[in-house]
């Protein structure tokens, strides 16, 4: 992660915010697998905040959503003040054993944390941004506890060495598991994709709340599909990623930089076919999948991607009827 210390200039404070973005797509991504990766309901811990014994599991999925709402306020910001928001994200990584995972959360929050405490305004240039980045760096305290207080509980249990789901080696050979993963890896991406027009669109709010609905359809579906590959004896992968000789892996671009679409017609003809791709892709794998469980599930991603795709046409053929509308 780049530094930037002292904000002057709009350059200056566009630079902060999307250096930060940068990062706040990475963990939310990170996070989100890292709770992918490891069991429903098995490790709980006391909540240091909400004073709860609470799933490990689940409460680092909620923090990947927390991670996920300050990219989408940054973003915000950064297209009002006329800046472009980035989709590059910093570096992720999974280790074989979930303490080691956890205890990577918990450094990149002390890390961000300073990133936004030691930033200097100067006075009186951007008090709102100001603002919200002393708002972001509490939520990051109060996560750097919560991750915390999980691994003094692994700990507790002697839970340490506790490992992450693996992929079964046969399932290489299996197309229905290769087809979930591509499936899975384009419902994140689309889940971004929409979420870069929400950013485009944040001042038509009629087109960014109806994109947003369908990010937020994209991210339960990639939610529900992680777990459908823990049935299938998999687990979700990391695009691009190298592996070292502990089963340590890495990856730089963990998901897609840049998505098309500059403006309503460009964005809204990209969307239909991407929908009717992923619309495909489930047919395909409704098709080949045999356990009842696992089939009702991808019929209704399939049910409300065909909804999406209604959505997406009509938004268009409603744009294309009046004339200047940009
Ligand atoms: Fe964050
Ligand atoms: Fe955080
Ligand atoms: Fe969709």
């Amino acid at each position: 992660m780049e530094e930037i210390k002292t904000i002057k200039t709009q350059e200056d404070a566009i630079k902060l915010l999307n250096i930060a973005l940068e990062h706040e797509w990475a963990v939310s991504f990170e996070y989100t697998i890292h709770a992918y990766s490891m069991p429903k309901a098995k490790f709980f811990y006391e909540d240091p905040i909400m004073k709860h014994r609470t799933d490990a599991r689940a409460q680092t999925i909620q923090i990947g959503i927390d991670e996920m709402y300050h990219a989408l306020q940054l973003g915000i910001i950064i297209a009002q003040m006329g800046g472009i928001p980035s989709f590059k994200t910093d570096q992720v990584m999974r280790y074989p054993k979930i303490m080691d995972n956890l205890k990577r959360d918990k450094m990149t929050e002390d890390m961000v944390t300073d990133l936004y405490q030691s930033a200097e305004f100067e006075e009186g240039a951007f008090p709102k941004i100001e603002n919200m980045v002393w708002n972001i760096s509490y939520d990051e305290v109060r996560h750097s506890r919560q991750f915390e207080a999980m691994m003094a509980a692994m700990k507790k249990e002697g839970a340490e060495e506790a490992l992450c789901f693996q992929s079964r080696p046969e399932n290489r050979e299996k197309e229905e598991v290769q087809l979930l993963h591509e499936i899975t890896r384009s419902e994140n991406a689309l889940l971004h994709q929409y979420l870069k027009y929400v950013l485009l669109f944040s001042e038509h709010q009629d087109l960014s709340q109806r994109l947003f609905k369908n990010s937020i359809d994209h991210m339960r579906h990639w939610d529900k599909n992680s777990g459908l590959l823990i049935k299938m004896g998999d687990v979700i992968q990391i695009e691009n990623t190298v592996k070292d000789k502990n089963g340590v892996e890495t990856s730089q671009s963990p998901m897609p930089a840049a998505y098309p679409g500059e403006d309503r017609l460009t964005v809204l003809e990209t969307l239909i076919p991407a929908e009717e791709e992923l619309i495909a892709k489930y047919e395909k794998l409704i098709s080949l999948v045999e356990e009842k469980e696992i089939k009702e599930q991808l019929e209704l991603h399939l049910a409300l991607n065909q909804e999406h795709l209604f959505t997406d046409e009509w938004l268009l053929k409603n744009a294309k009827k009046i004339k200047g509308l940009k």
